[in-house]
């Protein structure tokens, strides 16, 4: 399905950047705060798309609410950490391991999105479903307004 193709699109970006951001060293303080930024805007936008497109439609199904009601919970405490990782400065000894953890939460939720949630949400969408879910996904992570 295109919209599974696309969550997923965005979740490799994620990932890349993730990876990137481990292996930054501290004195590469420029391209780290660069990567975070382009981090913290693939994030803040791929959750709002999916909490107001994707996420929402599949709400109607009964058969689905917890897995997504774990899902909006991850989202929630990925939104709520990211301040703290910016109240240190880059290049402070504790910025990475901060940034790891949020990594591990991050992993855990696409993870569990795209082998447990894809998996079950399958049977509940269409085709005409398919295609409108990838516009409205897409439309809707333009009108997150996110600026970084
Ligand atoms: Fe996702
Ligand atoms: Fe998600």
């Amino acid at each position: 399905m295109q919209i599974f193709e696309t969550l997923k699109k965005d979740h490799k970006k994620v990932l890349d950047l993730l990876e990137k951001l481990e292996h930054s060293s501290q004195r590469a303080s420029k391209t780290r705060h660069e990567n975070y930024l382009i981090l913290k805007k693939e994030l803040l936008e791929h959750m709002h798309g999916e909490e107001n497109t994707f996420y929402k439609f599949l709400l109607e199904n009964e058969d689905l609410k917890e897995l997504l009601y774990e899902a909006y919970e991850e989202h929630r405490t990925v939104r709520l950490a990211l301040p703290d990782l910016e109240a240190k400065e880059v290049t402070d000894e504790q910025w990475k391991p901060i940034l790891s953890v949020i990594g591990e939460m991050v992993k855990h939720h696409i993870n569990e999105e795209e082998k447990e949630l894809f998996k079950e949400a399958k049977s509940f969408i269409n085709h005409e479903d398919d295609e409108r879910l990838v516009s409205e996904f897409e439309e809707s992570k333009k009108e997150a307004g996110i600026t970084v």
